[in-house]
């Protein structure tokens, strides 16, 4: 396993980490999610990511019970938590003081540790000053709650603003950011990010880097019994594997995988070996519903290499969707 730094953070993250959502505590019972998450373990992953969205907190109770069974030393791996979507009544959801602070507290208990390495803002709240939020993730890093906090598809300018708000009044700012990140979903990580990593030392952990199994080649003669496309609550992800450009991306997934072929190597760990190769991801989080698939995806680093100028260029070719920077800004 390789560690990267997480921004210009001093924490060490493994390249390669591990998510649950659609999977714990829904798509996969709790054997199979803790075969999954000890094989992850043993080959070195270091981070576990959740929410308190998913499976709407059974996917962190299933972690926590996992976490208390395998007895790992609390130094050897991370654990996150993300807040956002508690609940539908008016303080059970979004990011004022009240919700981010009660979420952290049903999380930690969830997961059934004394801290969370990571926290997370799942997403941006327009009805919340920001510096509300700034505050509040200061406050449980000083309680010792958590020891980073950073945002999940937040604009440039919001973490910016948040960047800010926390340097002005010698706050703790957001260390990382948890964006889509794939081969067919780049501008937001490669454009309009591009500026955060330089001067704000911003780290990554990137999600779906194979746009929900679209990049495993899996949807290339229809849809497969058990997929995560065929979950009751994903109608929306049905749709869009339906839609124009869902099939454009599965044709385009039919070529990546002919040139994965050529290179000795399938079409998935190519996917992640290209995430990978971009020196602005601190990690990829794999998900995963089978053994095989997380023994596939744990290959992904050894496909790095194979990722050379020339394959790039292919690659490109294949995908058409190169962001375009601006001459000026
Ligand atoms: N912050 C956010 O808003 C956000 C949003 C989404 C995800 N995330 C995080 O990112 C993590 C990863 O996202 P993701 O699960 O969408 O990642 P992904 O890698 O795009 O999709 C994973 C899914 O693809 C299928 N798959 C994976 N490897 C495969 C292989 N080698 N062969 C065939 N099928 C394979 C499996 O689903 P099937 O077996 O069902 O086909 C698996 O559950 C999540 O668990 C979560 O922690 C965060």
């Amino acid at each position: 396993m390789e560690y990267r730094r997480l921004g210009k953070s001093g924490l060490k993250v493994s390249a390669l980490s591990f998510g649950s959502w659609v999977t714990f505590g829904n798509q996969v019972g709790d054997t199979t999610a803790e075969t999954l998450m000890k094989k992850a373990y043993d080959a070195g992953i270091n981070f576990f990511d959740n929410a308190e969205l998913y499976a709407d907190g059974k996917s962190e109770e299933v972690m926590g019970d996992i976490l208390k069974k395998m007895k790992w030393k609390r130094d050897t791996f991370l654990v996150s938590s993300k807040v956002y979507w508690g609940g539908k009544l008016p303080n059970q959801y979004g990011l004022s003081r009240k919700h981010v602070t009660e979420g952290c507290h049903a999380a930690l208990k969830r997961l059934q540790v004394d801290y969370l390495d990571l926290f997370f803002c799942h997403r941006a709240d327009r009805e919340t000053p920001v510096e509300e939020t700034v505050f509040t993730m200061n406050d449980l890093i000083r309680q010792g709650k958590i020891l980073y906090w950073g945002t999940s598809e937040w604009t440039a300018d919001t973490i910016m603003q948040a960047h800010y708000i926390a340097k002005e009044n010698n706050l703790i700012g957001p260390t990382m950011e948890q964006p889509q990140y794939n081969m067919f979903h780049r501008e937001r990580f490669e454009l309009e990010y591009r500026r955060l990593y330089t001067e704000i030392g911003l780290g990554t952990t990137i999600w779906s880097p194979l746009a929900s199994g679209i990049l495993t080649n899996k949807y290339a003669n229809g849809i497969p019994e058990g997929t995560r496309v065929q979950q009751p609550e994903l109608q929306w992800l049905r749709d869009f594997v339906a839609s124009e450009e869902g099939k454009t991306r599965i044709e385009k997934t039919k070529i990546l995988a002919k040139l994965a072929d050529d290179l000795g190597t399938t079409v998935s760990k190519l996917a992640l070996a290209w995430c990978l190769k971009n020196p602005n991801v601190s990690t990829v989080i794999l998900g995963a519903t089978k053994n095989a698939q997380l023994d596939e995806n744990l290959d992904a680093l050894n496909v790095l290499p194979l990722i050379t100028e020339e394959v790039s260029e292919k690659i490109e070719g294949i995908l058409g969707n190169k962001p375009k920077f601006p001459l000026y800004g």
